[in-house]
């Protein structure tokens, strides 16, 4: 089976990066992470993709005039990996509509809730507040409606008595830590399997 090429997109702890490599060592394919591209100097990414051996690109969004002067970069530096897919792992940037058609149908994005439900920031608190029994995480499609494109899956977790933010985050990041490496596996194999046989010889 042709490998995939993943690129991973991130803003800071990397997290979930460490996760998607980790999958990608254990399974030996049917992908691998080829190159991290991050936002922000500095971020722990970077970190986690260089001690995996991770070509990296910083595409620092301070410096842009504009976001589609940000996007355009970030889109140059995207496509010098040459990757099948692109995953957004923790990646704090709105993107503007140019960018998201050009990635259509080959960008994912993790989101720590179940979408519809709390789109945006602060999902963990705005659960709580709401005093919700369950709550999740979401991979899905990126489209050009904020945490709005096709729902991919969702990993379900229970929230509980004494919960704060922070209990309820630690629950819900483990299950991001399975969710999207289970995804992007899927993703991988249904391209594969979607490509003519010479493909990847
Ligand atoms: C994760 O919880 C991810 O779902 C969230 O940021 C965190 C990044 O953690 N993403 C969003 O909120 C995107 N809307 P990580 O850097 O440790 O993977």
């Amino acid at each position: 089976m042709a490998l995939a090429r993943v690129t991973v997109l991130a803003s800071g702890r990397g997290s979930n990066l460490a996760a998607l490599i980790a999958a990608a060592e254990r399974a030996a394919g049917p992908w691998a992470v080829t190159h991290v591209v991050c936002n922000r100097p500095g971020a722990r990414a970077l970190v986690v993709a260089t001690e995996h051996g991770i070509a990296t690109t910083l595409v620092d969004h301070t410096t842009y005039a504009s976001r589609a002067d940000f996007d355009a970069a970030l889109a140059t530096a995207i496509d010098r990996g040459e990757p099948d897919l692109v995953v957004l792992a923790g990646f704090m940037r709105v993107l503007g509509d140019a960018f998201v058609a050009r990635y259509a149908g080959r960008m994912l994005n993790i989101h720590p809730s179940l979408l519809p439900a709390y789109p945006g920031l602060h999902t963990h608190r705005r659960a709580l507040a709401d005093g919700v029994t369950e709550h999740g995480c979401t991979v899905h499609a990126v489209s050009a409606a904020v945490d709005g494109g096709a729902i991919v899956d969702q990993a379900r977790v229970p929230v509980l008595p004494g919960d704060d933010e922070a209990t309820l985050a630690a629950r819900v990041l483990e299950a991001e830590h399975r969710l999207l490496p289970s995804a992007v596996t899927r993703w991988c194999i249904a391209r594969a399997r979607s490509l003519p046989p010479e493909a990847g010889r």
